[in-house]
């Protein structure tokens, strides 16, 4: 029981004055308190009344989190919530079934289409429409298609109906004015060799290129060639306990000697490293020129990884590179570039079209090139392609036409839901069971 009570507290002040002061004391007393049959009994609140309170409180609260974390836990909310989610779940599930029905008409569309195109049947518009379905059209192959769709179709629509119409090409490394024709940049190389370094670190830190080299080198591995190494900016991402032998090439004396003192600070007892000064475009003529006695030319230097970062934007002619780079794989030998080129907007291209003739006199390079088209030009067949920096950094793993995938290789959608890709598989397995039963009969 509580009891109150207020003693006055009477004290004279040195002025003389009598000053009285009552204080308030609240004591708690022990209980003699029995409740009788009249008096009104006070009842503890449950669990949920507070629950309740405590709510109601929350829902009136400044803080506007309190306050939202309240109403998401009133009754309203949570019924309207639950009608929500069964309605999201029911159009997922029938968009999902949309989607898996449109899927799978695709790729039978796909198999039947490879199929023509094995069997050497496959119209030009077939082609395309193989590209469109695998998503890796270029620009101009999109345009074909927009063409090949204008044309008068007839009433079944079959893709047959384009056999025998092949329409003109209309490459955006032709046609778009803003790309500049290529050139030799060797004597401006030679001049920039000293500076090189020092320009280009700013830029690759601010757009965190080193990953990129990263990337690009890892796959190193075996006979190595590196064409227009420069003045050496991936060395420090080579892991030489892969690789048996290396081979640089630049057609810069001036960068290929930076390279050199590079490689040799780096690794000095590191024996199988050739550097050579020479053209991209003449490596199969630079590669047959090194005869060993009793060794076919035309055998004897194969590489198993040619990488090259940064090289088509300044070579002469990018498409007889590549030609060169196949012609010089070993079976199952990876080209793997790293390069930069045409973006995925066009706001970004109008940017690199508008700066193209200021990059090539400061960097030798032609940086609105449309990669894409030189990569199918060359014939080249692509394994991996990403592209990043709005879609500006080409990430490239090529290899020889008809050389089978590895298993590695072969991403999840296209293992399990391809079943043209399955067969692939099977034929990449049995190969390999072939070659380690030559190996150890
Ligand atoms: C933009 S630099 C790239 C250098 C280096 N790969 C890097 O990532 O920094 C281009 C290089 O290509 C070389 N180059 C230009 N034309 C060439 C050609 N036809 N064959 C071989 N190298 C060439 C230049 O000498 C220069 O070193």
């Amino acid at each position: 029981m509580l009891r109150s009570f207020s003693p006055i507290r009477l004290a004279w002040k040195p002025n003389g004055v009598l000053q009285a002061t009552a204080r308030l004391y609240t004591m708690r007393l022990k209980s003699t308190y029995v409740p009788q049959p009249s008096a009104k009994i006070r009842r503890n609140k449950t669990k949920e009344e507070l629950a309740q309170e405590r709510l109601e409180v929350q829902l009136k609260s400044d803080n506007r989190f309190v306050r939202w974390g309240a109403i998401a836990r009133t009754e309203k909310f949570t019924k309207g919530m639950t009608k929500y989610l069964i309605g999201a779940y029911i159009f997922f599930l029938i968009y999902g079934l949309y989607f898996m029905k449109k899927m799978y008409a695709k790729e039978k569309e796909l198999e039947r289409l490879e199929a023509r195109q094995s069997n050497g049947e496959a119209n030009e518009y077939e082609k395309l429409r193989v590209k469109e379905l695998r998503g890796k059209l270029r620009t101009r192959d999109e345009l074909k298609l927009v063409k090949y769709r204008e044309l008068p179709q007839d009433e079944n629509q079959s893709s047959t109906q384009f056999d025998g119409i092949e329409l003109e090409n209309n490459d955006e490394n032709k046609t778009n004015k803003k790309i500049l024709p290529a050139r030799d940049t060797t004597e401006f190389y030679d001049f920039k060799a000293a500076d090189y370094d020092e320009g280009v670190n700013f830029e690759e830190k601010a757009i965190m290129m080193g990953r990129r080299r990263k990337w690009l080198m890892k796959h190193c591995q075996g006979d190595v060639l590196e064409i227009a190494c420069g003045t050496g900016r991936n060395l420090k991402y080579a892991d030489l306990s892969k690789i048996n032998s290396i081979t640089f090439l630049d057609a810069s004396e001036k960068m290929m000697e930076l390279t050199h003192e590079k490689f040799r600070q780096e690794f000095p007892n590191f024996k199988k490293a050739a550097f050579v000064v020479g053209k991209a475009e003449n490596l199969v003529d630079l590669a047959s020129g090194a005869k060993t006695e009793g060794v076919d030319p035309e055998t004897k230097v194969r590489y198993d990884t040619i990488v090259e970062a940064f090289g088509l934007c300044s070579l002469e002619n990018p498409v007889k590179a590549l030609k060169n780079f196949e012609k010089l794989l070993k079976p199952g030998g990876r080209i793997v570039l790293l390069e930069h080129g045409r973006g995925t907007y066009g706001f970004i291209n109008k940017i690199l079209d508008d700066r193209a003739e200021k990059r090539l006199e400061t960097w030798g390079c032609r940086w609105n090139l449309d990669l894409g088209e030189i990569l199918d030009d060359s014939g080249l067949e692509i394994v991996e392609e990403k592209r990043t920096h709005l879609g500006t950094t080409w990430c490239i793993v090529a290899k020889k036409k008809g050389d089978v995938k590895k298993n590695t290789e072969v991403g999840f959608v296209e293992k399990y839901f391809g079943s043209s890709i399955k067969s692939k598989i099977e034929a990449y397995d049995n190969a390999s069971k072939a070659t380690d039963q030559k190996k150890d009969p």
